[in-house]
């Protein structure tokens, strides 16, 4: 009996030809503790709402887990903050979230990711989001998936744009205490369809999963 049979989200797995999304085991979780701390973006700069890596060691570490413990422990199939760790030839190079907002008529999910700064720039970026969206669209029945960034955050707002989503509206928001521009993308399951785009091959311990995704 290994702890997959009794919370079979540990075995989810998205698979495509590049990469592989899992949802991460807390070894998982100290690889991608030492990844975050090797950088994400140079310190002038905050591509996160919520600006998390303004943390200093050993605060940026405990806020880091307790984030990613709260998600796990917090899951409900109509409302959940998951996780992946973003696997290339075994190495954990990044994390691809996806975030189901709260229950309404509407099935709406929102994405986040970030890479380590040697994994950023060559296409990975947008190849997660479209597997997390695949998986949204195909398997969660979602109806709409969002996703933010603020204006200077160009490689995020590209990876949208590409990957079919909308620009829908503008916000300014307080940014380390300055106000600043950020916009607001949208992308609905008959856009998404128009892209043809196929990157999810696989979903692995789906079977196991399914019934903590339904009521
Ligand atoms: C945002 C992020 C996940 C994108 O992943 P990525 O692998 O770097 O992006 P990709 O290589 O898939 O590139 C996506 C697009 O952005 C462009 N791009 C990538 N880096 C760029 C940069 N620094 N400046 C301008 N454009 C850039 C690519 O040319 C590509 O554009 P195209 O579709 O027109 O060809 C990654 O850059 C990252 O982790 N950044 C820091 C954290 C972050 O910003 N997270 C998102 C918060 S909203």
């Amino acid at each position: 009996m290994t702890l997959i049979d009794e919370w079979p989200l540990f075995g989810l797995g998205l698979v495509t030809p590049m990469l592989t999304l899992r949802v991460p085991s807390d070894e998982d979780l100290a690889q991608l503790i030492q990844l975050a701390l090797a950088g994400i973006h140079p310190p002038e700069t905050m591509p996160f709402s919520v600006p998390w890596t303004d943390l200093r060691p050993p605060l940026f570490q405990r806020n880091f887990l307790q984030h990613h413990w709260r998600g796990r422990a917090d899951f409900a199939h109509d409302r959940f903050d998951l996780n992946f760790v973003v696997i290339i030839e075994g190495s954990i190079v990044g994390s691809q979230s996806l975030h189901r907002r709260l229950p309404s008529t509407t099935v709406s999910f929102e994405t986040g990711s970030w890479l380590g700064r040697v994994h950023q720039g060559r296409n990975v970026g947008k190849v997660m989001r479209a597997a997390v969206v695949a998986f949204a669209f195909d398997y969660l029945q979602a109806d709409v998936i969002t996703s933010s960034a603020f204006i200077d955050n160009i490689a995020s707002q590209r990876v949208s744009v590409a990957t079919g989503y909308q620009l829908l509206r503008t916000e300014m928001v307080s940014r380390r205490g300055v106000d600043t521009a950020q916009l607001h993308y949208e992308l609905r399951r008959d856009q998404w369809e128009r892209t043809g785009i196929c990157e999810l091959i696989e979903v692995t311990g789906w079977p196991a999963c399914q019934s903590m995704f339904s009521p």
